[in-house]
């Protein structure tokens, strides 16, 4: 591990009960442009079982997490590059080149169930559950095959895993930012990633049913924090926003009627919840490659959206404090 830098690091839930809305999505393009555009030290953790934070970064950055699957991504790369060779758009021409760095993928045995498993007598090492992409970006992947369970008696050890993890190795002093993707079920993984939580960011998408969402989401997390209260009374969770996403740089009449029936919804006033100005553009190549990063494309119109995006973000920490 690098050695550690005068910072007090951030941790941040990224957050939504419903599915689909662009959790991991706004998760790994935040976590990518501070590490790489603004020379953040960044920290992402997956407790989505479905690893799609996991996958995504280990396919951009060539891991994967047995030999078989290193195996079976090869084969789909080749097949992939060879319907490649039949577009000839410049993106897709430099996603190819991209693709040439990592024939050979490097093996990570690092994983989240060292962090849910570790007890006071054998606490997680560093190097057991982090996974360094890049020098400033590292991640703490998610766990092959595990079932997703429902809160239980057991749930204590996954509940409490990466506050422990986070105090014990005084993570707060080497990653500016801590970045958490969450999974759209409300578990014992919630939990887990709500306690060590400074911020909460919520990306919707707007859909008929996303203030039910939303407020579903707010009653969740406010019974979270009262259950919870000692780890929330020194450091309260504070409440970045919605960030709208997915959405096209001019609007349907429908998803704009959506957007300000969300906006002016008396349910978000109730929560007092802020929405962010910026909102989160649709791309279309985000929807096709697993490792389609803003940052690395050719994008120029989603790279300046993800800029100020990420701008609006500072400052909404910067205002909270
Ligand atoms: N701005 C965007 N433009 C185009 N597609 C997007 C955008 N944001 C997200 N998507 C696509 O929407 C789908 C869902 O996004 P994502 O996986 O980030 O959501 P999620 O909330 O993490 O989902 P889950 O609840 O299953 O974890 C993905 O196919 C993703 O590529
Ligand atoms: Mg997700």
């Amino acid at each position: 591990m690098d050695s550690e830098v005068e910072i007090k690091g951030k941790v941040i839930s990224v957050l939504n009960m419903k599915g689909g809305v662009g959790k991991t999505t706004i998760t790994k393009e935040i976590g990518y442009h501070l590490s790489t555009l603004r020379d953040k030290k960044v920290l992402l953790i997956d407790v989505d079982p479905q690893l799609n934070l996991t996958q995504s970064l280990f396919r951009f950055y060539g891991f994967a997490q047995t030999e078989e699957l290193a195996k079976k991504i090869l084969v789909e790369e080749e097949q992939l590059q060879e319907e490649l060779h039949e577009i000839t758009t410049e993106e897709s021409k430099n996603l190819s080149e991209e693709k040439k760095k990592e024939v050979k993928l490097k093996i990570s045995e690092a994983s989240i169930e060292r962090v849910f498993s570790s007890t006071t007598s054998s606490p997680a090492k560093e190097k057991e559950a982090i996974q360094i992409l890049a020098p400033n970006l590292h991640i703490i992947p998610g766990e092959l095959g595990v079932e997703f369970t429902l809160r239980n008696l057991n749930s204590g050890k996954i509940e409490n895993g990466i506050y422990e993890f986070i105090k014990k190795n005084n993570l707060r002093n080497k990653y500016h930012y801590i970045i958490i993707d969450c999974p759209p079920t409300y578990s014992s993984y919630t939990i887990a990633a709500l306690k060590p939580s400074d911020y909460l960011l919520i990306p919707v998408k707007p859909e008929a049913y996303s203030i039910t969402g939303v407020d579903m989401l707010m009653n969740v997390i406010k019974s979270v924090v009262e259950e919870n209260d000692p780890y929330f009374e020194t450091k309260p969770l504070k409440n970045l926003g919605i960030i709208f996403t997915d959405i096209k740089q001019s609007p349907s009449i429908g998803t704009t009627k959506l957007i300000k029936d969300i906006t002016d919804s008396e349910k978000i006033a109730k929560h007092q919840i802020n929405i962010f100005a910026t909102r989160f553009l649709s791309n279309a190549y985000m929807k096709n490659r697993l490792d389609y990063f803003i940052d690395a494309s050719n994008s120029e119109k989603s790279k300046l959206n993800l800029e100020v995006l990420v701008d609006e973000i500072l400052e909404r920490i910067d205002e909270l404090g």
